[in-house]
């Protein structure tokens, strides 16, 4: 096989593997649950299905067509549809983060969304991180519900499983992943001492426009 990747696609290739790799020191993620893609010129980079990220060599990621066919013999990550559903739908997301980090996914299994408990709601875009309804994995239902949980937003829960954060870059949308799963264990902290306090509207408002000139946020 040959792998005449220009500079920009390979540096690429090896960003996904850093970040995969990250993911799982970060704490947000483990084994080989999760999977990035990022956008390169008219196709996706997207991570393999099911193998370790510490085998992954640059040529191990797979390239996929936003018409989603493949190249090469690996096959794409099993969640290839929605990572392919949001880098059509959203021309601003060039990276595309699934994780499953416990807190996130403790939320998710309780079908909540996370409220403004804490200013740092309005980097993923809103007042609140919805949860996507539950659909078996891989599917394009699952990417259906996705894409409506990320309406207005760069992150999403995804009931019984995990979460979504896109960026236009991929630092930006693993830097959103962190801050996802922060913001969710503190909600499950609140919840263990009572009803949670949650910021008002009034409070919130002016606070999306403001946090846009924090440096993670697009
Ligand atoms: P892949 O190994 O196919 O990317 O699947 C992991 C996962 O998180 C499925 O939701």
């Amino acid at each position: 096989m040959s792998h005449n990747f220009s500079s920009a696609e390979l540096e690429k290739r090896c960003a996904i593997i850093e970040a995969c790799l990250e993911m799982n020191h970060l704490g947000i993620n483990q084994g080989t649950s999760g999977n990035i893609s990022v956008r390169h010129e008219n196709y996706l980079l997207i991570t393999p299905t099911s193998i370790p990220y510490k085998q992954l060599k640059p040529e191990s990621i797979v390239r996929m067509e936003m018409d989603g066919s493949v190249h090469g013999s690996l096959k794409p990550s099993s969640e290839w549809r929605f990572h392919l559903d949001i880098l059509n739908a959203r021309p601003e997301v060039n990276a595309v983060v699934h994780a499953h980090p416990t807190y996130s996914t403790i939320i998710s299994i309780m079908g909540m969304e996370i409220p403004a408990i804490h200013y740092m709601i309005a980097v993923a875009g809103g007042e609140n991180i919805r949860c996507a309804p539950y659909a078996t994995f891989g599917t394009e239902e699952l990417s259906q519900h996705a894409l409506k949980a990320l309406e207005g937003r760069k992150a999403c829960l995804l009931e019984h499983h995990g979460i979504i954060a896109v960026g236009a870059n991929l630092s930006k949308a693993l830097w959103l992943a962190v801050e996802v799963e922060t913001l969710a264990k503190q909600y499950h902290g609140v919840l263990q001492l009572g009803k949670p306090r949650i910021l008002s509207h009034d409070q919130m408002a002016g606070i999306i426009e403001k946090i846009s000139n924090y440096g993670h946020v697009d």
